[in-house]
């Protein structure tokens, strides 16, 4: 459940502290890539020295590093991570978060976090049972953060009450219960295209196009996050895959797309073709640089490509779903539906070049889900993170009908 995913370690200062080096050790075993976000307080319990060595990260505490000026984004950092935990959460630390007080780069991150929280807490009992705490928790537990609750034992001050940390195997439980919860295509194997292909003219030139392949690595990671097996077909982009669970396959052209998305369709559950495809190929490819010295003008002889998504359409088997996508700037839905009927899709998912921010290259996106009733479901402009949450959402209802 943990292996490749982002997690922020949050450290407050409390004597429980030392159970968080536990925690980091029992999150890098099963796999999960540990970021430590510490408070200064917390650094007066335990090192950053330990912590550093055993995430394999410099901790960060502060929002510039000392000497270089280098700034620590807490907001990189909060869309990073695919959760963040905070243990132990101290008094101090649960008010703030609550209440919005950024002071530290623990709760600034916390509040650029758009992933799950979890707060493991930890004081004295009489701190826990204070008014002020209960309705702090019941605020965090209100914005959708997961509280773990603390046990009943011997405390620091050797008083005997609720206030204990829960013990680390136990966080890495809830979080594994949690992403188990969340992983709606475990046992599932998909099957995206992304990015664009390029049509060689002569060794130094092609037909292309100005897609990034940011869409399809977002509904790549989104697939894997919840647990598909993802078999990712790439045109020539400078994108990497994070998660363990994406096999990738580069491409080039699109005779080479359609030869390896044709292999990997058969096995796959979905499929989902995000990728800009050349119609077109050079017939009359040149085996050396094509010479402006000549005096001709050199003819490019264009051949009609395959349609790689209306050739698995046309072989898809029951139970099999298939999403197009659409990239148009004129007659756009009417475009789209068409694109459905032809190439046999369950859903299409439409974007239009005449919307700002939207379609190649940019971070964002504005998409339409359109269905083959005709049905369609309108979304605003969001990042292409969140798209492929809605997109992948989509794919998940049609699997479970
Ligand atoms: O990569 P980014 O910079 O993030 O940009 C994302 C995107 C704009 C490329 C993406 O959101 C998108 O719209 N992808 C599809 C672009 C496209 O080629 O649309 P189309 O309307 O020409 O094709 C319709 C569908 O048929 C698509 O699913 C396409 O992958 C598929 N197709 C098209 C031609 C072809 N020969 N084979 C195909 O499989």
């Amino acid at each position: 459940m943990m292996k490749g995913k982002h997690i922020i370690l949050g450290i407050c200062g409390g004597i429980a502290a030392y159970k968080s080096v536990y925690l980091l050790r029992l999150l890098v075993k099963a796999g999960a890539d540990v970021q430590v976000v510490i408070t200064p307080a917390g650094k007066e319990f335990i090192t950053p020295v330990t912590l550093s060595s055993l995430s394999g990260h410099p901790v960060i505490s502060e929002f510039f590093t000392a000497n270089t000026g280098s700034w620590n984004s807490h907001v990189d950092l909060g869309l990073w991570a695919d959760a963040m935990v905070i243990a132990p959460a101290t008094a101090s630390t649960i008010g703030k978060m609550a209440n919005g007080i950024a002071d530290n780069m623990l709760v600034t991150t916390y509040l650029s976090a758009k992933c799950p929280v979890f707060l493991a807490p930890a004081m004295d009992l009489d701190m826990m049972a204070h008014p002020s705490t209960s309705r702090n928790l019941e605020l965090l537990r209100s914005y959708g953060n997961h509280i773990i609750e603390p046990g009943v034992g011997e405390l620091a001050s050797h008083l005997v009450g609720k206030g204990r940390m829960e013990e680390p195997e136990n966080i890495v439980k809830a979080m594994e219960a949690y992403f188990a919860s969340k992983c709606d295509l475990s046992g599932r194997r998909v099957l995206i295209t992304a990015g664009p292909t390029y049509e060689r003219i002569d060794p130094v030139r092609f037909i292309g196009n100005y897609s990034s392949g940011k869409m399809g690595f977002a509904i790549a990671e989104e697939c894997a996050r919840r647990g598909a097996e993802v078999t990712l077909v790439s045109g020539p982009v400078s994108l990497k895959c994070s998660n363990p669970h994406i096999k990738r396959i580069d491409v080039e052209s699109a005779r080479q797309m359609l030869s390896a998305a044709g292999e990997a369709f058969a096995g796959s559950d979905v499929a989902i073709m995000c990728a800009a495809v050349a119609d077109y190929y050079v017939e009359n490819q040149a085996d050396s640089k094509i010479k402006r010295e000549n005096n001709e003008i050199p003819q490019i002889k264009l051949q009609r490509n395959p349609d790689i998504a209306a050739t698995l359409g046309a072989n898809n088997r029951p139970g099999q779903v298939l999403v197009g996508f659409a990239l148009e700037t004129d007659y756009e839905a009417v475009n789209a539906k068409l694109k459905i009927e032809k190439k046999n899709l369950d859903f299409i998912v439409l974007n239009s070049l005449r919307d700002k921010d939207a379609c190649f290259g940019t971070d964002t996106n504005k998409v339409t889900i359109i269905s083959r009733d005709g049905s369609e479901k309108p979304f605003g402009l969001k990042p292409k993170a969140d798209v492929a949450k809605d997109v992948v959402d989509e794919v998940v209802a049609r699997l479970q009908k």
